[in-house]
């Protein structure tokens, strides 16, 4: 049993405040943003992919480490063209760095999870589709983001409204299901979580931040 208002998967399982998990955002969802999240009581996720050097991240790493002491998590990106370090690297530093949330998108983790499982950490699959969803259940993740429609910045969502397949992945699967795609208050929380949604991942509303880098012009 968590000890605030919400009592969900997301909160039992990383000891965080709300089930509200900031969005892996390239370029942007760096120590400060992540550990500003983290620290109001949500899990903030680094992204993994903008480094070149496994030092780049591991310091990146150390770093929101140095501004947060609640749970924050890693984006290891499966997208193989937009790849610029190596994910075994990654993974090295979240065993050595005790990171227990993962989560990823663009391929399959089935590579990489039994080394993540065994190190403790918990896996979460963004995925399109309910079909994927499916198939992310069936190779061992612990749970899945589904991205509905008005999701920013990922390919592949078949524009399906967050109240006909947050209730449909629900009632398919036996793994939790986080919602994802154009959620920017409490009110798209409370409502995920009527869908069945353990919790919310949110990415295009934490641009909008102060601890964001973006630049006040944009992207
Ligand atoms: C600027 C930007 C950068 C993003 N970068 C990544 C990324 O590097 N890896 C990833 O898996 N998803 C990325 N996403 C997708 C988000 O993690 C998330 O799926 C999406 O923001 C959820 O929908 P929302 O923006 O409507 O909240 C990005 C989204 C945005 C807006």
């Amino acid at each position: 049993m968590s000890e605030g208002l919400f009592d969900t998967w997301i909160t039992r399982t990383f000891g965080c405040k709300y089930p509200i998990v900031q969005g892996a955002l390239a370029y942007q969802a760096r120590a400060e943003l992540v550990s500003a999240v983290s620290n109001a009581g949500g899990i903030g996720i680094l992204t993994s992919a903008i480094y070149d050097k496994k030092e780049d991240f591991h310091n990146e790493v150390r770093k929101t480490k140095s501004l947060t002491d609640k749970p924050f998590g890693v984006n290891l990106n499966l997208f193989p063209s937009t790849r610029t370090m190596n994910n075994d690297e990654v993974i090295e530093v979240i065993l050595e760095e005790g990171i227990r949330f993962v989560e990823a998108s663009g391929g399959s983790p089935k590579p990489f999870l039994d080394r993540l499982h065994a190190g403790g950490v918990k896996f979460i699959q963004k995925v399109p589709t309910l079909k994927f969803a499916k198939r992310m259940e069936e190779i061992g993740c612990d749970a899945v983001t589904v991205l509905t429609y008005g999701g920013g910045g990922h390919p592949g969502t078949e524009e399906i409204a967050a109240s006909v397949i947050i209730p449909a992945s629900v009632k398919s699967l036996k793994i939790p299901v986080l919602c994802a795609g154009a959620i920017a208050d409490g009110r798209g929380l409370v409502a995920s979580l009527a869908l069945g949604a353990c919790g919310i991942y949110m990415g295009t509303r934490f641009l909008a931040t102060k601890e964001c880098p973006m630049h006040d012009a944009g992207w």
